[in-house]
């Protein structure tokens, strides 16, 4: 299976993915970096790596549509058939949506549907919350909504101070995305036998968007 990855940051995720691909933990191999921000960390991680980087900046098009189909393009190209947001801080529109129906997921600091959006490990700390964790989620249009898939609770202590939490949070997501998209994918595949890798091809062509 072949997948890729979405972010706009770090890359911590990123990482984790990657090096549970290379460990094989994780039976996929990441075809392809998608990022709407050029100059972020990721992108040389990615190159270092020696995965394929799609770099874009949103203003350069006309409208969402613009370049979400460009990236369609670039996925069908390499074969991807799943997509890991990680960190990707970008709504998706209803292009990429409908040509990865279902395989599409993302990860969130929280326990969810509490905290979405922005800085949620802020917003968990400011509401003095003695928990919060980490969610796995099929993605829709909402942001941070769809059916979850995993969660892990992480405890925050009186005496945590942001960037602890943070490390837990990072600790778990580390351990919990890898074998969540090792999971969701193995089903997928059961689940459904003519499995396509390639499966967005034939949408394109029928000039469905
Ligand atoms: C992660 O904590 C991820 O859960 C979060 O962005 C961070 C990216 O870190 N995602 C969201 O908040 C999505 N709404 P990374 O770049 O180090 O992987």
């Amino acid at each position: 299976m072949r997948i890729a990855v979405f972010a706009s940051g770090t890359g911590s995720n990123f990482d984790a993915i990657v090096e549970a691909s290379r460990q094989g933990s994780l039976d996929a191999r990441v075809c392809l970096m998608v990022t709407d921000k050029p100059n972020a960390a990721v992108v040389g991680k990615a190159r270092s790596y020696g995965i394929d980087v799609f770099a874009f900046s949103p203003y350069d098009y006309s409208s969402k549509r613009d370049y979400e189909l460009e990236i369609v393009r670039e996925l069908k190209e390499r074969g991807c058939g799943f997509i890991a947001l990680a960190g990707y801080m970008r709504l998706l529109g209803k292009t990429l949506l409908g040509a990865f129906e279902g395989r599409i997921v993302n990860i969130h600091p929280s326990l969810l549907p509490a905290f979405p959006g922005l800085d949620a490990i802020g917003q968990a700390m400011e509401a003095g919350a003695g928990e919060t964790g980490v969610t796995v989620h099929f993605v829709d249009a909402g942001m941070d909504t769809g059916p979850v898939i995993a969660q892990v609770p992480v405890t925050i202590d009186k005496e945590d101070t942001r960037a602890d939490v943070q490390r837990k949070i990072q600790q778990v997501e580390h351990a919990l995305y890898p074998q969540t998209i090792h999971k969701t994918i193995t089903k997928l595949m059961k689940e459904v036998p003519d499995y396509d890798e390639t499966g967005t091809t034939e949408r394109i062509g029928q000039n469905r968007y």
